[in-house]
């Protein structure tokens, strides 16, 4: 999937919303931040992430926000401009131009699925890493990723076709033994997966759906068949059982 404008505004909407906020807190934590490291975010999108980061780390710490989308990047410069430990870079996460072994704690947030080469990826950030640094990551178990609510075979249609939205559906459980392979040690899963049934304007469930329309239309899917899916949620959740379940993992690892 591109993360275009569109696609863009859709994403940081959900990483400003309880879905985002509540898996940043979990990332915090796991990260243990420490005054003057040099952190990274890999993939940072609209820098929400960085923006926390940027504020635990001082003023002598550093943040590397890295993303080839420049429409995520320059929301991310915008809401870190009056930060000066902040540095972004437009690039991918199998080409970080910096040096090697100069970061204290790697991140990722639901980035390393939409890598199809992430074997490459993983080398450049063990690449950039310290000795002893810290590897947090969450990517989604993609398989539990589900709207409930609709008849079935219209909700199967859409999310078959939302399959093909990333290239790994369940990095979760390939990520240990790629770190493992790549020397990492002390490797953690930690659940964060969570359920909504309402359709407010600020629920996850209300931008996913909107996400999965779009893609499902990208598909080949027919406009009649997505919008008989979007009444069908809204009439699910009108009766009272509509649901929307994900199943976020967090991964955290120490490079050896
Ligand atoms: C779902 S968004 C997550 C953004 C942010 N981490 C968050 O949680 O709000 C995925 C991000 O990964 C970026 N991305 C896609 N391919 C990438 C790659 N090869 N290397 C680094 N980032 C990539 C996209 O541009 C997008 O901003």
């Amino acid at each position: 999937m591109k993360f275009d404008n569109e696609t863009s505004i859709i994403q940081q909407k959900i990483a400003n919303g309880y879905a985002g906020v509540s898996r940043r807190l979990a990332i915090v934590n796991a990260l243990n931040l420490e005054t003057n490291e040099t952190v990274i975010d890999i993939g940072c999108g609209g820098g929400h992430l960085v923006q926390e980061i940027s504020l635990s780390i001082g003023e002598q710490g550093k943040v590397i926000g890295i993303d080839p989308s420049q429409d995520q990047l320059d929301v991310a410069s915008d809401k870190c401009k009056d930060q000066s430990n902040v540095e972004l870079i437009c690039t991918t996460a199998d080409e970080i131009n910096i040096e090697d072994a100069s970061c204290d704690k790697i991140t990722a947030t639901q980035t390393l699925e939409y890598i199809e080469d992430i074997d490459t990826s993983l080398k450049e950030i063990k690449r950039i890493s310290k000795t002893n640094s810290k590897f947090v990551n969450v990517s989604i178990l993609w398989d539990y990723f589900r709207f409930y609510g609709p008849e079935k075979e219209i909700n199967d249609l859409i999310h078959e076709a939302f399959r093909a939205h990333c290239f790994h559906q369940m990095l979760p459980l390939d990520l240990n033994g790629k770190l493992k392979k790549l020397g990492y040690k002390n490797i953690s899963s930690q659940n964060l997966s969570y359920l909504i049934t309402n359709r407010d304007n600020n629920s996850p469930a209300i931008f996913y759906e909107t996400m999965l329309s779009k893609f499902a239309l990208s598909q080949g899917v027919s406009e009649d068949k997505v919008d008989d899916w979007k009444k069908q949620l809204n009439k699910s959740e009108k009766v009272g059982n509509f649901g929307f379940t994900s199943f976020p993992v967090l991964t955290a690892a120490y490079l050896g």
